[in-house]
Parts: C-alpha cells; sequence; structure tokens
C-alpha cells in the first residue's frame, strides 16, 4: 500500500511515517521544509531499515501534486502539511488560511482526479475554543475557535466534510489532536521547530538543558486545582499508532469520521513542571507570568468515542513523555 504522507518530515508526521513504515506500508512523503528538516527523513530511513520516497515542495503546488499522484499509485492520503502557531497566525492569518485550507482544496482537487478517495486529516481541539465544559466531547459545539489558526481547521474540516458527503466512496478520518508531546524512545526524532517554540514541552526541555533561563509559567489564577493551564497531553507515539489505525479503519469504513486524540485527563502546567523534574533530576526554574492572550482554564478529551469506534487507546502517560522529550532534548549531548 502506498501512502503519501504531507508533511512527513515534520514533529508528528515523522512519528506517523515511522509508526507506517513499521506496519509495512509504503511511504511518500510530500514537504516544503519550511519547519523542519531533510536529515528527519534520513534518520526515519536508519531507524526502520526501510526507504521512504521524498518529494519537496509546496502541498498548494497542483501541478506538482499531479505529478507526484500520476507518478505513484497513491492509496491514501496523511494530510498533516500545515502551519501551527496561533501566536503567528494572527499576525499572518492569509499565510494561515492560504496553507491550511488552500492545501486541502488543493489536496482534494487532486485526489479526486486520481481517484484516491482515502484521507486522514490532522485537526486540532483547538476547533472547540473555550470549550462550555470538559471533557470535551465530538459532539461539542465546533467552530467555536478564537483565532485564525483554528478556524482555518475548522474551514478545513467543513470542505472536507462537503467533499466527502458528494460521493459514497470518499473515507476520510478527521483528528482532533489535543496536546501533542513526547519523542520517539529512540530519542532520535522529536520536536524540533525552526526558530523559537511556543509550546509548553519543547520549551521546558530547552530550560532544563539551559537553552533558555526559566519557563514562564502563564497565569496562576485559573480556575483549576492549582491556578495554572489544564491540558490533555497525549504522547506522540501513540498518536502515530492511532493514525495507522484510522488509515485501516478506512478501507473498511467509508464516510467521514471524526474523532478525538487525547488521554482523557488534564495535567496542569505546574504538575508537567514537577513530572520534567523528576524526569531530569534537576529543578527547572520557572516564573509566573501574565495569562497569554486568548488561552483557556481547561480543556482534556473525551475519549469514549475514538476508544469505541477506532479502538485506539493513548497508552503513554505524562511520565513517559517527559522522559522521552528529556532524552530526545540531551540525545547527542551530556545531559
Ligand atoms: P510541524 O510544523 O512540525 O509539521 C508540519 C510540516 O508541514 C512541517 O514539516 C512543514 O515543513 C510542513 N509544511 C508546512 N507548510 C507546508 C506546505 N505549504 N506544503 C508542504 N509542507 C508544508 O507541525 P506538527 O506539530 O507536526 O503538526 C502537524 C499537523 O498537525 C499540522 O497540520 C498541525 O496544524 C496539526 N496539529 C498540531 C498540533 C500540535 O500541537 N503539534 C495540535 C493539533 C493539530
Ligand atoms: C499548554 C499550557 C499554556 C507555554 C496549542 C494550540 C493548539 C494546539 C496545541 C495545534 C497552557 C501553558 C505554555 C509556556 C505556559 N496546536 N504554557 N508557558 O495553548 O494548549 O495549545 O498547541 O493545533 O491549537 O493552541 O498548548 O503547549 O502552548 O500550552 O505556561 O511557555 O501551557 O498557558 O496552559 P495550547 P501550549
Amino acid at each position: 500500500m502506498n501512502v503519501l504522507v504531507t508533511g512527513g518530515a515534520g514533529f508528528i508526521g515523522s512519528h506517523v511515517v515511522v509508526r507506517l513504515l513499521e506496519w509495512g506500508a509504503d511511504v511518500v512523503v510530500l514537504d516544503s521544509l519550511a519547519n523542519s528538516s531533510q536529515a528527519t527523513l534520513d534518520t526515519i530511513e536508519a531507524l526502520t531499515g526501510r526507504s521512504l520516497r521524498f518529494v519537496k515542495g509546496d502541498v498548494r503546488d497542483i501541478s506538482l501534486l499531479r505529478e507526484l499522484f500520476a507518478e505513484h499509485s497513491i492509496d491514501a492520503v496523511i494530510h498533516l502539511a500545515g502551519l501551527k502557531s496561533v501566536e503567528e497566525s494572527v499576525r499572518l492569518p492569509l499565510d494561515y488560511y492560504s496553507t491550511n485550507v488552500g492545501g486541502i482544496l488543493t489536496l482534494l482537487e487532486v485526489m479526486e482526479e486520481a481517484g484516491t478517495r482515502r484521507l486522514v486529516f490532522s485537526s486540532s481541539a483547538t476547533v472547540y475554543g473555550d470549550p462550555e465544559s470538559v471533557p470535551v466531547a465530538e459532539t461539542h459545539a465546533a467552530g467555536r475557535a478564537v483565532n485564525p489558526y483554528g478556524r482555518s481547521k475548522f474551514f478545513a474540516e467543513e470542505v472536507i466534510r462537503d467533499f466527502a458527503a458528494t460521493d459514497p466512496g470518499w473515507a476520510v478520518a478527521i483528528l482532533r489532536y489535543f496536546n501533542p508531546a513526547g519523542a520517539h524512545a529512540s530519542g532520535l526524532i522529536g520536536e524540533d521547530p525552526k526558530g523559537q517554540p511556543n509550546n509548553l514541552l519543547p520549551i521546558v526541555g530547552r530550560v532544563a538543558v539551559g537553552q533558555q533561563p526559566t519557563v514562564g509559567v502563564y497565569g496562576n489564577d485559573y480556575p483549576t486545582a492549582d491556578g495554572t493551564g489544564v491540558r490533555d497531553y497525549v504522547h506522540v507515539c501513540d498518536l502515530a499508532q492511532g493514525h495507522v489505525q484510522a488509515l485501516d479503519f478506512l478501507f473498511r469504513h467509508a464516510g467521514a469520521h471524526v474523532w478525538n486524540m487525547g488521554v482523557g485527563r488534564g495535567y496542569s502546567v505546574l504538575e508537567v513542571l514537577k513530572a520534567f523534574e523528576s524526569a531530569c533530576g534537576k529543578p527547572i526554574p520557572y516564573e509566573v507570568r501574565d495569562r497569554r492572550p486568548g488561552d483557556i482554564a481547561e480543556s482534556w478529551a473525551d475519549v469514549a468515542k475514538v476508544e469505541r469506534e477506532l479502538g485506539w487507546k493513548s497508552r503513554k502517560d505524562i511520565g513517559q513523555i517527559v522522559a522521552d522529550v528529556w532524552r530526545w532534548q540531551t540525545s547527542g549531548m551530556d545531559a
């Protein structure tokens, strides 16, 4: 089976590609390398002992996509390519709509031409905005996102749902990730964004190795147990396994399916810091700062639907997440 993975050199994509290769699929990666590097793909080949095909390019480039689909007989697509910074999306909304909405339009057009009608799409819990209650189920109103990034993901979902409804042959899985974190157990692939990271775990990792002086804790006056924000951190390798199961499901079930991908419980910022301190054996300096604009108090997933329908369950806990981030952060250096 030939699977096209867009964004396959990125954080989540690289772990998905490893699982696909281990599963026995043949993989074509399309990535612009806007936020990743080709070295990651070489590492994946070394890790799995399998080769993959790489096409460097933009998912919005329709001629390139047509060439790619003509050259490789693609059975299914996992679409992860996109921009993901909430803060950047407020400054550069057109870039976000162009990449995240324009990308799916181009991809669907070429998939339709090629007769490839199986798609797994990377969506985000951000489509729920500030949830009315937790845990958040898939039935919770979506489209309440409060920034261009979140809206771009919701619009992409809507485009996919509308398009999938045009032909009963379409099989799509929309995966709403909560807070992906962690790294591969080998310590060889992990989250390696270009520029300054925005997410908590990569920032804590950098502070732990002294690349940054302190973690700024964005607010300790939320209505949560210790006042800091609570999130559902899901291990990237569990997430990767979820993509393989979703893909497998689409070979047996048509239609459009939406699933939350989380652990089903939340941890506060201070709990994450404490877990990281246990993993690295030293204190993580932090200072409490003002709330980050647009942040919500708490969010974690209702995972009943994904467990029931897909049979997928996240297995790795916060202790494994921080241990793997620490291993990744210190690989190739003296800890
Ligand atoms: P990432 O930035 O590490 O990976 C995205 C990849 O897409 C990168 O390799 C980048 O070079 C590539 N890319 C960007 N624009 C492209 C374009 N126009 N054409 C081709 N390739 C392009 O991010 P990630 O964390 O691995 O996220 C993957 C997907 O999951 C994204 O769509 C993101 O919105 C979504 N998501 C991420 C999170 C998270 O917290 N990491 C949460 C929910 C959803
Ligand atoms: C987690 C918690 C922060 C950094 C974002 C996107 C979401 C999804 C995942 C893509 C919050 C706190 C963080 C720091 C802190 N991405 N924090 N100091 O905001 O839940 O979600 O990434 O789809 O769309 O919005 O994740 O890792 O940024 O923050 O105190 O330096 O850590 O306030 O409570 P978030 P995060």
